[in-house]
């Protein structure tokens, strides 16, 4: 559609969609167009493009747009060809997400994404690592807020636990302290479409019950992982807890990173995710609400009338999401409890200033693939599929800081 930049650094497939136009709201804000960060969007619909373009005001007027679909091998293999790194907003990734993780592993294009889409996430693993090694693609899923404050949290607390003790945590436990955020019609999709899977396949259950399931090919440590599935009680945090829905993707991704980077957390590392409710009998009859709802939810989704009435009565549709009020009133406080073999504690603090889900996610998101594009060198990195922690690393937490509204710190030790 545009002669105006033949190879940019970045193009942001799927640009249209809900999360992928506050992300381009973002990166214009960031960057501009034509400046330090050369970039594109890119969706199926011209017409949509344009007018997204037009939405944006003046200082878009010269941003260059691409069209490609993912029924169209041709106008992928065209996209990789003009960009360096795409990022893809294209979801739910387990229906529409292959055909560009399938261009860019074999074109050597740089490419990351939102999904938390664990099953999906191993099938791309199993058929294009082989190929990304090859042509020097670096593939990394899960750059939202599933996983990126959790793998980029126990990253930072691992730092600090060696800084300070000279030695690993190998358990640490990530507990919700506040969260406020909504889901959009794709989120709901892929979750729906996940729950579709299960109910269709019962291996694929067994296959999301392994905390290894993304680990390299025969890593199975012969460690019992602890998993918050209905209400505790957490003597460390004085407090009940109940399940955190995004811990299936995120243990799986913080369990990656410790495979990968050879085990720097501990051979026997564990590590847990859920949401903190309070003390005394108003937290635990919360914990229990939260975990009874979730349990509703997953059993409701599992039945086909349930579910197509959840769809249509109730859940928001592909598209729509949270407003952009509610993106800035939204926020979240994690708290990441990290302890020493020999007993020494340390405590981390990870808060984002929006919705975690698209306010927060489209800064994270941005900044990791400014990160991808500017600042890690192919001879530093080879092509794989890597984690946020493994392939960004402290790069990505200075720029969370500096540019997308997160912080990290130590707040006891
Ligand atoms: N990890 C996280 O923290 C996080 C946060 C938010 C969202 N997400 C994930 O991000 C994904 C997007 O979410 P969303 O709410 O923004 O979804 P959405 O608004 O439903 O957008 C889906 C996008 O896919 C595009 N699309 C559909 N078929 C296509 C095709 N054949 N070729 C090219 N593009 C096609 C649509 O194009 P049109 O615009 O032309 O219809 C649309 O732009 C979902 O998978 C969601 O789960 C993850």
């Amino acid at each position: 559609m545009t002669a105006a930049s033949p190879h940019h650094d970045l193009i942001v497939f799927g640009a249209t969609s809900f999360v992928g136009q506050i992300l381009v709201r973002r990166l214009l804000e960031r960057f501009g167009t034509h400046g330090a960060l050369d970039w594109a969007a890119a969706g199926r619909s011209a017409t949509k493009l344009e007018e997204l373009r037009r939405s944006l005001g003046p200082n878009a007027a010269r941003l260059p747009l691409v069209v490609a679909d993912v029924e169209d091998e041709g106008s992928l293999g065209n996209l990789c060809a003009r960009t360096r790194v795409v990022v893809s907003t294209v979801g739910p990734y387990a229906l529409l997400g292959e055909p560009m993780v399938k261009a860019c592993s074999e074109t050597g294009t740089d490419y990351c994404d939102l999904t938390g889409e664990v099953q999906w996430i191993r099938r791309m693993l199993q058929r294009y690592e082989g190929a990304a090694r090859k042509s020097g693609a670096r593939i990394v899923h899960c750059c939202g807020f599933d996983s990126i404050p959790s793998d980029l949290g126990v990253h930072f607390l691992q730092g600090e636990a060696l800084r300070r003790f000279r030695q690993p945590c190998p358990r640490v436990k990530m507990r919700v302290r506040a969260l406020r955020g909504g889901a959009s019609g794709g989120t709901v999709a892929s979750i729906m479409n996940l729950v579709k899977e299960v109910a269709a396949d019962p291996r694929l259950r067994r296959e999301l019950a392994n905390p290894y399931s993304i680990c390299p090919e025969g890593y199975a440590p012969k460690v019992r992982q602890p998993d918050v599935r209905f209400v505790e009680y957490d003597a460390d945090f004085g407090a009940w807890v109940a399940p955190f829905v995004m811990s299936a993707i995120n243990t799986r991704v913080v369990q990656r990173t410790n495979a990968l980077s050879g085990q720097v957390y501990g051979a026997d590392f564990r590590y847990d995710e859920a949401i903190l409710t309070g003390r005394g009998l108003k937290g635990r009859m919360t914990a229990m609400g939260i975990a009874a709802g979730l349990a509703g939810f997953m059993v409701a989704g599992a039945i086909g009338p349930a579910r197509r009435a959840l769809e249509r009565f109730v859940l928001p549709v592909p598209g729509s999401g949270p407003s952009p009020e509610a993106q800035r009133k939204g926020f979240y406080d994690l708290r990441f409890l990290g302890r020493t073999a020999d007993g020494r504690s340390i405590m981390v603090k990870v808060t984002g200033d929006r919705d975690p889900g698209y306010g927060s996610t489209a800064k994270i998101l941005a900044e990791a693939a400014a990160c991808l594009a500017q600042d890690i060198a192919k001879c530093d990195k080879p092509g794989g599929f890597w984690t946020p922690a493994t392939l960004f690393g402290d790069r990505l937490i200075e720029r969370l800081q500096a540019h997308a509204g997160l912080t990290f710190e130590v707040i006891e030790a």
